[in-house]
């Protein structure tokens, strides 16, 4: 059954769950596969990490139109995630082929799920962050295509392996898309062509926006009556942790640091930032609940973005950019639609509601959405074997990450160049855990664990 054969009713449930809105512009736009008379065509999925957004690449994956495809395998640390995952991604009919014995849990789970599949298959990799590297290696090495999602790296070290590894990828002509789907946006892509075209003339400063309520899933003290397993708990709450996912900045920000660099063209080489704890209730997390940083890049141009968590307080999650002739809206609020646009004056440069009045082009509308735009693509470039790997990128936009919430962390003037020699690296052993394994970051006698503290821990975050 593919998407045109589904009645009206569970097309509209499986186009949710897949969150695949404008799929007929979507659909019209993918590439014709080719197909090789006696060749089995058909791509195989296997799913490391059955939480929110797993499911969601998974669903979009089985929605992709240009050939057969099947999700065979599952991989979770929980076994009810894979039981949740199974359950939901049933909905997305015949391309569902999951037995029973290919459903998998556990810290080895990754190897046995990509054991399930072939060279040329492809693995999507949904875990908490810190579990990349060790993940994409096994990937590397059984040759299979990849979909990782951001961030990509937790720290400078594990970034730096990243970059190896994509090497390695690119060398094996391995497709490799990461999940910063603002870049398979069209809209965007149209808008940096024009500042390409010198449409505002040069960039002068860009802004960046994630200011709303508590977003991330913060933890409170662990119960170790309900929750037996530190490790595990801690990994539930990848968010609160540093050595799990980079903590709520690199998780949240690397999106807007990624798409503010794409229409610069360019990486900062570096930053200073400042950030706080106010409002922390009884959290036992490792986060600032603001975050403001000045990025540089290396012909002096500014990146300024500002990060918080705190209910009540002015809201807005956009990227803007001015140039000597005008300026750009590049998203107005989240990712999708990005309702990008270009002024011929600094109109981007107001608070609230932007005036349209010296909007000088507009994105068309309705935005096709880009978590399925994402997804087209690589099994296009899968299909067609083109070229495709978003590894250094993704590494690149994580390290970016990571420079501006040491800079916040620590008070200082962080560079690009020696945070690559950086050799902090929070969760060295990660490829080891166990169930039984120690988390990598223990609570003291009062059950907190280390936070950032700027002008006093200097050299590391904590
Ligand atoms: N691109 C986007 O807009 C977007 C949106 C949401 C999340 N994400 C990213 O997706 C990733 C997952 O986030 P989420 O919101 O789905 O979290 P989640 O907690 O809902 O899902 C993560 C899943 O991975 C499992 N897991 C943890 N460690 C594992 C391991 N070692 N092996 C196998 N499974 C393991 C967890 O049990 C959980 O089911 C994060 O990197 C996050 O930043 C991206």
């Amino acid at each position: 059954m593919n998407l045109h054969q589904l009645t009206s009713e569970t097309r509209r449930e499986f186009l949710k769950q897949t969150g695949r809105f404008a799929a007929g512009a979507t659909l019209a736009a993918v590439a014709a596969p080719k197909v090789h008379a006696g060749e089995d065509n058909t791509l195989r999925i296997a799913l490391v990490g059955c939480g929110g957004r797993g499911n969601s690449a998974a669903g979009q994956a089985l929605a992709v139109q240009n050939g057969p495809i099947e999700l065979v395998a599952l991989a979770d640390v929980f076994t009810e995630k894979v039981a949740k995952a199974a359950e939901s991604l049933k909905g997305s009919g015949e391309r569902y082929k999951v037995p029973g014995d290919q459903k998998f849990v556990g810290f080895d789970s990754y190897k046995k799920a990509m054991d399930c599949l072939k060279p040329g298959d492809i693995v999507i990799l949904a875990t908490p962050p810190v579990f990349r590297w060790v993940q994409f290696k096994y990937a590397i090495d059984k040759g299979l295509n990849v979909f990782m999602e951001k961030p990509i790296a937790v720290d400078a070290p594990t970034a730096v392996k990243m970059f190896e590894l994509g090497k390695e990828s690119v060398k094996k002509n391995q497709k490799v898309g990461v999940g910063l789907m603002c870049r398979h946006c069209r809209s965007r892509g149209e808008l940096f062509k024009r500042i390409k075209d010198g449409q505002i003339g040069d960039l002068t400063l860009l802004r960046a926006y994630r200011i709303a309520g508590r977003t991330a899933k913060e933890s409170t003290p662990r119960k170790p009556e309900n929750e037996a397993s530190e490790l595990l708990w801690q990994i539930k709450w990848f968010h609160s942790f540093l050595w799990a996912s980079g903590g709520s900045f690199s998780d949240f920000l690397v999106h807007n640091v990624d798409e503010c660099c794409w229409m610069k063209d360019a990486w900062p080489i570096e930053a200073q930032a400042l950030g706080g704890r106010h409002y922390r209730g009884d959290n036992v997390d490792q986060n600032f609940d603001t975050y403001a940083v000045e990025y540089t890049f290396e012909d002096g141009t500014k990146l300024m973005l500002d990060g918080r968590t705190i209910d009540g307080c002015y809201s807005r999650h956009s990227s803007l950019a001015h140039g000597t002739k005008g300026s750009a809206v590049i998203s107005e609020h989240g990712h999708m639609p990005s309702r990008a646009r270009l002024f011929s004056n600094q109109d981007a440069g107001q608070m609230g509601k932007i005036s349209d009045a010296n909007v000088i082009w507009r994105c068309k509308d309705p935005e096709p959405n880009p978590y399925q735009l994402e997804w087209d693509d690589l099994v296009a470039a899968i299909r067609e074997d083109k070229p495709y790997n978003e590894v250094e990128r993704g590494a690149e936009a994580s390290l970016q990450a990571v420079l501006g919430r040491m800079a916040a962390h620590t008070g200082q003037v962080i560079k690009r160049s020696d945070l690559l020699k950086h050799d902090h690296e929070f969760a060295p052993n990660v490829d080891k855990l166990t169930l039984d394994s120690p988390a990598p970051l223990l609570a003291d006698a009062n059950g907190k664990y280390p936070v950032p503290m700027p002008g006093k821990t200097t050299k590391r975050e904590y």
